[in-house]
């Protein structure tokens, strides 16, 4: 089957669909020009040690080392564009009665694309918490670093790492959201971080048609009922014009 065919036998699923949702990876971004965690050669898991970057641990020992990396990734976010595939999902969020889109991204590119149903399971990097007294902050993107709380603590980004849980009641959200779909999109991720992943096993067992982006196979792929190997910056789109 060509791409343009599997778009236009997903928008068809998607026409008699009253209820979907989706989950998106650092794949998404890809087109928008941000390196992904594993795939390709600016794969940040592969030029960087995630234990000394994304571990409450790492944070401890030198937190200037974290902040001066996650600063750098907060400039690239503010430089990047929303993709024809972010653009896309917001269409569909118009388009379909019920739509959430549960994102792995903490680059916030889906909530600039217009996407309002957005469950950010990873937390967001544009804004950072006390780690003494709770407050939340817009994360400054200069001075002081690591910046500091009125209160005096160590603030740190809101996203989420290693060892660490998901945002209160994200999950459960997604969950919901997910068993009471009828189709289910699957764009962008390696799918072998959970409980993200686990998503695709709920759409299955809720009986949702169960659709996987991405040019590469991944973990989840023997999981969908159909696997397009293609950017979903490409495909997405296509989805929305046979629509
Ligand atoms: P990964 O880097 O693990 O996977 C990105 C996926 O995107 C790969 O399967 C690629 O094949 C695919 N991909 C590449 N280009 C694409 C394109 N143009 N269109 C569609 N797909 C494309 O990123 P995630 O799955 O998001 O967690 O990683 C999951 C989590 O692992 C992240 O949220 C992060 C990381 O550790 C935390 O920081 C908690």
């Amino acid at each position: 089957m060509t791409i343009s065919a599997q778009a236009k036998a997903l928008a068809d699923r998607i026409r008699s669909a009253s209820r979907a949702a989706a989950l998106s990876g650092a794949g998404m971004s890809v087109e928008s020009g941000l390196p992904t965690f594993r795939s390709g050669s600016r794969a940040l898991w592969r030029n960087h040690d995630p234990m000394t970057l994304a571990t409450p641990d790492a944070f401890a020992r030198d937190p200037v080392l974290v902040w001066e990396w996650y600063r750098e990734r907060l400039r690239a976010h503010g430089s990047a564009q929303p993709n024809p595939g972010h653009l896309a999902l917001a269409e569909l969020e118009r388009r379909i009665a019920t739509f959430t889109l549960i994102t792995q991204n903490v680059d916030g590119l889906h909530l600039r694309a217009g996407s309002r149903d957005v469950i950010e399971l990873h937390g967001d990097v544009r804004t950072s918490r006390c780690i003494r007294c709770g407050e939340r902050v817009e994360t400054p993107l200069a001075g002081e670093v690591p910046p500091r709380c009125a209160c005096g603590g160590l603030l740190r980004p809101n996203v989420v790492w290693f060892g660490e849980a998901l945002p209160a009641g994200a999950y459960e959200r997604a969950y919901e959201a997910v068993a009471q779909s009828h189709v289910f999109i699957v764009a962008g991720t390696s799918a072998i971080v959970f409980p993200a992943a686990g998503l695709v096993e709920v759409a299955r067992a809720a009986g949702a048609f169960v659709v996987e982006v991405n040019p590469d196979e991944t973990p989840a792929t023997s999981r969908c009922d159909v696997s397009v190997r293609a950017p979903s910056g490409e495909f997405l789109p296509l989805v929305v014009q046979h629509l």
